[in-house]
């Protein structure tokens, strides 16, 4: 894993857009994998940027998003569905027939975890997979228990994660929907390169587990260890209880250096 640490959440989202442009501009029908919540909003906002301003054309580039909540229409304000369009598909040019998010039903959900991981494999894979973490590890939403193997399938979300996200269903928890649609550990382990993202100190348990403590399926996230190409773009804060903060910052610091040369 390459550890990058950042003072603040801005910088973070400059790198992984960066990272993502480059990719973008070395093949033009990149296979993009994209996650909700606020963590990513930074570096969809600086992506929609480099498409305004400098052209950075997403017309052959395919989505797959990693999950979608289950029972909730959508167009409900806090359906994945919505989020992308209002954050990122609405101000880009990627076409609506290359955006793929899970389906919000449960119904025939079998049937569309297969077909989704289908999809994915007919583009040919994922090139690089957005991730956010939850405050218990998960990554999508494979939350604790998820086996390191699974592939799409339909979940359970865990109490912390219902009450982690009741703040955007105005703090009730009882209406945030408790099933989701979720890519597996799986099917992110098969993606060639993931780009984690992580800000604050909520998340700094989370993170030093996920990269310096045991792989269990009690921190999905520490899956990851096993990727062969994961880029962990953190803050300082979500740094913080890491212990080998300045080992990863003068490893990054060299990186740029030999890069400069
Ligand atoms: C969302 C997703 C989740 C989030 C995680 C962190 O598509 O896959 O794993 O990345 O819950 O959410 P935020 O960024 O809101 O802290």
């Amino acid at each position: 894993m390459e550890v990058i640490i950042q003072p603040s959440h801005h910088q973070l989202a400059v790198i992984a857009s960066e990272i993502i442009r480059d990719a973008l501009l070395k093949k033009l029908n990149l296979v993009l994998g994209l996650a909700t919540g606020s963590t990513p909003i930074g570096l969809y906002k600086a992506l929609v940027r480099m498409h305004k301003e400098d052209g950075l054309d997403f017309s052959r580039v395919t989505t797959f998003n990693l999950d979608e909540y289950v029972n909730i229409p959508r167009e409900h304000p806090q359906s994945y569905h919505t989020f992308m369009a209002k954050h990122f598909f609405d101000h880009v040019n990627i076409s609506v027939e290359n955006q793929h998010i899970p389906q919000n039903t449960a119904e025939n959900h079998e049937t569309f975890c297969a077909r989704y991981e289908e999809a994915i494999e007919r583009v040919g894979g994922i090139d690089i997979q957005v991730l956010g973490i939850g405050t218990d590890g998960h990554i999508g939403f494979n939350e604790v228990g998820s086996s390191l193997a699974s592939r799409t399938r339909i979940v359970t979300l865990t109490e912390s994660t219902l009450v982690a996200n009741a703040i955007h269903f105005g703090g009730d928890v009882s209406t945030v929907p408790e099933m989701a649609i979720t890519m597996g550990i799986g099917t992110i382990m098969k993606v060639k390169q993931c780009l984690l993202l992580a800000c604050g100190t909520s998340k700094s348990e989370a993170i030093a587990k996920a990269i310096e403590g045991p792989i269990t399926v009690m921190m999905p996230a520490s899956a990851l260890q096993m990727h062969p190409n994961t880029v962990v773009l953190i803050d300082e804060a979500a740094a913080s209880n890491l212990k080998e903060v300045e080992y990863y910052k003068r490893s990054y610091a060299n990186k740029l250096k030999l890069e400069s040369q």
